[in-house]
């Protein structure tokens, strides 16, 4: 089957960058100029699955797409391209249209309408391939996040950078869709390391309901980064949490799974019922260790625990500050575990990165711990396209799992 028509409404040094990009990975890419014309368009074609808006520069004119594209019972989905600053006074991702921000790279705008396209549900009636916008409800496979967990007993491993630097890849180079929760109680420093500072937490919406306010989803709490992610932090101070029930906790990450793609966790180096809760709900739990005889020894103690949890299946080992001269293999036989992932210092990246409110993967992304990032995020997006969402996504993007440290052993499987 053909793939999907798409449309272009962007300013015009944007255009032609964006056709290219899209024509290049198959879609047949439509620019158009006025209402007018998208209004004559829809009218002549039933296959046109997302429609790529400017959010700002004119935006009267992007409502009155916005609009054609919502008419008469069309549901075609709209990617409104804004920057952060007009993305924060906007968002609100409670339909199939999404958000992308400025500035972008081709390739990951390219990604983000792979993604919508998949999310869209096609449907032959007989005059050709229709595609209509998908519903965002639960139960809707195809919206279903993935939910990672970052997490191991000790701390200083590197699960915040870890966590921060993944979901940024994610979003930015894997076109996904992301919320990053900061769910570390004590210690948690996710928001103000992304520059976001004196955000709404989880705490402040709860304790706000209890005294008579809207009770509020975690997509209704989340604060836009940047880099396009949502992230969302439980708490900004360790005192008086106990409004922060784990299993509601727990609830709240399941029912914002259908408005992303991923949903990765940092969470605080203990075995609380809260992380309990968390790992009950996470497909993947990822163990940072770094080549020390205590991380390593809290890993061993961590697997030990997940077989008690019956969560075994789901630890998967990711080896931070992997150049530092330990063998790797013998830090896999030590925990008893493959590793998913290798990541090399980035000396003082993360730091200059944190300064800024920034991750290394937006400031940085030529560096090489940038791409230990991106192997990561494409070894995570590729498992779970194909286990949880087979069609999701299905354009490779370039010949399997880079091995930068020279290993002659594939990595681990997922
Ligand atoms: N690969 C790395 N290269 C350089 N510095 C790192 C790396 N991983 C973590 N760090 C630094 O180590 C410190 C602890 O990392 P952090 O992510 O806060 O650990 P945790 O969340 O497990 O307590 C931070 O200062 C962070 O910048
Ligand atoms: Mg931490």
């Amino acid at each position: 089957m053909a793939r999907p028509a798409i449309v272009i409404a962007l300013p015009t040094a944007e255009r032609a960058p964006v056709t290219a990009e899209l024509r290049a990975a198959g879609f047949e890419a439509i620019t158009i100029g006025s209402p007018d014309e998208l209004d004559a368009l829809l009218t002549e074609r039933g296959d046109i699955a997302v429609a790529i808006l400017d959010g700002e520069t004119d935006f009267d004119t992007s409502l009155e797409y916005y609009g054609l594209l919502h008419d008469n019972g069309r549901n075609i989905p709209a990617l409104m391209v804004m920057s952060p600053r007009a993305l924060n006074s906007l968002f609100s991702p409670a339909s199939a249209d999404e958000f992308f921000s400025r500035p972008y790279t081709v390739d990951s705008i390219r990604w983000r309408v792979e993604a919508m396209c998949i999310r869209s549900v096609t449907i032959d009636d007989g005059s050709g391939p229709v595609i209509q916008g998908g519903s965002m409800e639960m139960g809707d496979w195809s919206r279903r996040a993935t939910v990672i967990a970052i997490f191991n007993p000790k701390g200083g491993v590197g699960k915040t950078t870890i966590a921060t630097n993944l979901a940024a890849a994610l979003q930015l180079h894997m076109g996904q869709k992301v919320l990053l929760v900061d769910a570390d109680t004590v210690t948690g420093h996710v928001t103000t390391s992304l520059g976001l500072e004196q955000v709404r937490t989880v705490a402040d919406s709860w304790r706000d309901q209890a005294e008579g306010g809207d009770l509020e989803t975690l997509t209704e709490i989340t604060s836009a980064h940047p880099s396009g992610m949502s992230v969302v932090a439980l708490t900004s101070s360790p005192m008086n949490t106990e409004i922060l029930e784990p299993s509601r906790i727990a609830d709240a990450i399941t029912t914002s799974r259908p408005a992303y793609d991923f949903i990765v966790v940092d969470l605080h180096p203990s075995y609380s019922a809260l992380n309990r809760a968390i790992f009950d709900k996470a497909d993947r739990i990822l163990v940072p260790v770094t080549p020390d005889v205590p991380a390593l020894r809290a890993a061993v103690q961590l697997r030990d625990v997940a077989i008690e949890l019956n969560v075994q299946d789901r630890l998967a080992l990711v080896i931070n500050r992997a150049n530092s001269g330990v063998s790797v293999a013998d830090m896999e036989k030590t925990v008893g575990m493959p590793a998913l992932a290798l990541i090399r210092s980035g000396g003082l990246l993360f730091v200059r990165a944190a300064n800024e409110g920034r991750t290394v993967i937006e400031m940085y992304p030529k560096e090489r711990v940038a791409e230990d990032f991106d192997a990561l995020a494409e070894r995570l997006v590729r498992t779970f396209a194909t286990e949880v969402a087979p069609r999701r996504l299905p354009v490779a993007r370039s010949g399997g799992f880079r091995n930068p440290f020279g290993r002659t052993k594939e990595a681990a499987r997922v």
